[in-house]
């Protein structure tokens, strides 16, 4: 039995080939921003409160007028067929298992969206990159809202394709079957070189304008790391905000997302909802990144862990684990609901020696 979501982590390394290990595990240069999501979150300490009556925790939150059974989502992850051969299908199902929260699905799903869609009753998002040909992009994002898709996240931290050294030295290539299954007439095996060859570089924010003219969904922006930005994406109309460095894979030396978190939310002030993925692991990690002005957060890495070790039941079991520590962590806290958790939850560890 597994009790930790590292526990999967190395299930996962066990099962994976090395090189899908390294594309799927890796980040970008040396890897710094990777290990600065999880270190921030190391550094915080939660003050719990006592004698505060209450019951049994409700994790329970509203976002976009959805109720989400806890306050994490499953964040998009390109190619999840390299982690099982149901991949996304399996993300899904094992997702609605064990709670109903949205699961983003990558514009390069492994999957068809209508099969994901079929396969699970969970509230299912489009993760949009936007390529330079717009009729592309147009066309996913299509197929995808008429797939019942409910919202678009659109990511805007890849204009051009972090450099990630694993892969290179691997000469990665997608193997024989996996391969980007919504985009129109097209089978790459490299990666890298699609992404550069095909990724819009040039994106402003008239792209949210766009993406509402060929969509009534509404539409994140995912890659905010600066108060700056929060305040340019609340202007261009954007419905919610992610807080993502997209999990250490784009600019190596990018801080931390829970560093950022705070500046973000003051900017923000409550206008949309902010999402935080990059270094959630522990339950206690979700109830700190909403004490720092988060309404949900996103899970990366460990979905893939769960589906590589055992499919839609690895991602349940993950899942299962997460939302185990997450009400245990509210219980002993001591908030009951919520909105009851704030930023006086949250103490940061003093610097050590
Ligand atoms: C990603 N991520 C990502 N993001 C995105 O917007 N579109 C995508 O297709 C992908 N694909 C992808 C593949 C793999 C293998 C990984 C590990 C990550 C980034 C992802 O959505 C998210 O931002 C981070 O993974 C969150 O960090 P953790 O939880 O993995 O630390």
């Amino acid at each position: 039995m597994k009790l930790t979501l590292g526990e999967f982590r190395e299930s996962a390394r066990a099962r994976l080939e090395p090189p899908v290990w390294d594309f799927l595990e890796g980040g970008a240069g040396e890897e710094k921003t990777v290990a600065a999501n999880v270190e921030a979150f190391d550094r915080v300490r939660l003050r719990p409160r006592i004698l505060r009556g209450g019951g049994d925790p409700d994790p329970a939150v509203k976002i976009l007028g959805r109720t989400w059974d806890v306050p994490v989502g499953i964040a998009p992850l390109a190619f999840q067929t390299l982690a099982h051969p149901l991949g996304e299908v399996a993300t899904a199902q094992g997702t609605a298992a064990a709670a109903r929260v949205p699961v983003v699905v990558s514009t390069f799903a492994g999957r068809p969206f209508e099969e994901i869609a079929a396969a699970a009753d969970v509230p299912l998002w489009l993760q949009v990159y936007c390529l330079r040909d717009r009729s592309v992009t147009r066309a996913v994002v299509e197929r995808a809202q008429a797939a019942g898709f409910e919202a678009l996240v659109l990511t805007a931290d890849t204009p051009h394709l972090g450099r990630r050294l694993r892969d290179l030295r691997n000469g990665f290539r997608l193997p024989e079957g996996v391969g980007p299954a919504n985009l129109p007439g097209s089978g790459f095996t490299d990666p890298a070189a699609h992404a550069r060859a095909e990724l819009a570089p040039d994106l402003d924010w008239s792209v949210i304008d766009w993406l509402r003219s060929v969509s009534s969904l509404p539409i994140l922006v995912k890659g905010v790391l600066s108060d700056a930005d929060a305040v340019c994406a609340v202007e261009a109309g954007v419905d919610g905000i992610v807080v993502s460095n997209h999990g250490g894979r784009q600019l190596d030396g990018a801080p931390g997302t829970l560093d950022v978190l705070p500046e973000v939310a003051a900017a923000v002030a409550g206008r949309v909802p902010i999402l935080l993925d990059g270094g959630v692991r522990r339950g206690r990690d979700v109830l700190a990144a909403l004490a720092l002005g988060a309404d949900a957060v996103l899970l990366g890495r460990p979905v893939l862990h769960g589906l590589a070790t055992g499919g839609a039941e690895g991602v349940t079991d993950v899942l299962t684990v997460l939302l185990a520590e997450v009400t245990e962590t509210m219980a002993l806290a001591g908030v009951r609901t919520i909105a009851d958790v704030g930023p006086e939850l949250v103490r940061a560890a003093p610097a050590g020696p």
